[in-house]
């Protein structure tokens, strides 16, 4: 049942410029050690060992809409892994939307970063903890971005929202497409209690799971489509219904609780790091 719903949505989606589908292989490919990776009909199986990492990447690009996968992240001792997430698009001025998981030793919390890049500039970097332990179910987390603003989702909640300000003189991802990415590697030099736990390296093959991806976005095929010319009109697509254009009371409930309560690094409070605050700091 479930599965014939997807399927002729797709196909209405498609219809529509905008794709929905459950099946690993119609959207990506792996890019990145493709032995390490294990693919079902709706899933995919990362291995990192001591010898690499591995990465899968979307076959179109995507310009504004929500993309979402349930990950589960590493089991036990991660230390050191990190599990990415993010959309990017190629070449020096690229965009860029992270998740990043950062892995540590059994019985300590996983981080959640998220950073933003736009036009090959990151540094946006938030880190949160989380209300739960993602090693040992699947989590949604989800990208929605629209001309307004870009919401970072962890289970339906907004965990960040980073804003348009344009007339503030801050900069944001509007014009390039971006691929769907999704890959786990070795990040002991950074990721653990900030580089100083290693991966122990008796505990691989590390695991994780992607799956159950969901792509309501305006794709692009590279190399044919304009990005631009077809995806950024405004009104065409029902991301920009005047709903969308701010969060809902209950999801600035959320995201408050979320702000006090998990939030572990922003760059936006980073004073001793920044001499000027970015622009988009200023409220
Ligand atoms: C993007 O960055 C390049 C320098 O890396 C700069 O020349 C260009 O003006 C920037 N584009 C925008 C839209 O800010
Ligand atoms: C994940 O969350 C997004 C955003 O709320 C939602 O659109 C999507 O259907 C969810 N995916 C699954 C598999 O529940
Ligand atoms: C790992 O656990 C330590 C101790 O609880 C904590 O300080 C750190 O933020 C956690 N996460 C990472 C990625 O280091
Ligand atoms: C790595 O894991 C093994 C097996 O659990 C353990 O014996 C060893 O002490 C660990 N190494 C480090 C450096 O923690």
């Amino acid at each position: 049942m479930l599965r014939i719903f997807l399927l002729s949505f797709s196909y209405l989606a498609m219809f529509l410029n905008v794709m929905a589908s459950a099946y690993f292989s119609e959207l990506f490919e792996p890019i990145w050690a493709p032995d390490h990776i294990t693919t079902q009909e709706d899933h995919v199986i990362l291995n990192l060992d001591s010898a690499t990492g591995c990465g899968f990447m979307s076959k179109n690009k995507y310009l504004i809409g929500k993309i979402s996968a349930q990950i589960k992240l590493v089991q036990g001792d991660s230390a050191g892994t990190v599990t990415a997430y993010y959309l990017t698009a190629d070449g020096p001025n690229h965009d860029e939307l992270d998740f990043e998981f950062l892995g540590n030793v059994s019985g300590e919390p996983y981080l959640v970063q998220t950073n933003v890049f736009v036009n090959g500039t990151g540094d946006r970097e938030q880190r949160h903890s989380l209300w739960f332990d993602p090693t040992t179910d699947f989590h949604n987390y989800t990208f929605f971005w629209n001309h307004h603003f870009i919401i970072f989702q962890v289970d339906q909640v907004p965990i960040r929202v980073f804003e348009k300000k344009e007339e503030m003189g801050a900069q944001f991802p509007k014009t390039q497409a971006m691929g769907i990415h999704g890959s786990l590697w070795n990040g002991d030099d950074w990721a653990t209690q900030g580089g100083r736990v290693k991966t122990n390296w008796s505990h691989s093959p590390f695991v994780v799971t992607f799956g159950s991806f969901e792509v309501d976005a305006c794709a692009v095929s590279s190399g044919i489509d304009d990005a631009v010319a077809k995806c950024v009109k405004p009104g065409k697509f029902w991301w920009d219904k005047s709903s969308n254009k701010k969060l809902d009371k209950n999801q600035r409930r959320q995201l408050k609780m979320v702000q006090d309560k998990y939030l572990v690094y922003d760059y936006c409070k980073d004073t001793a790091r920044f001499t000027q605050m970015p622009r988009e700091c200023q409220n």
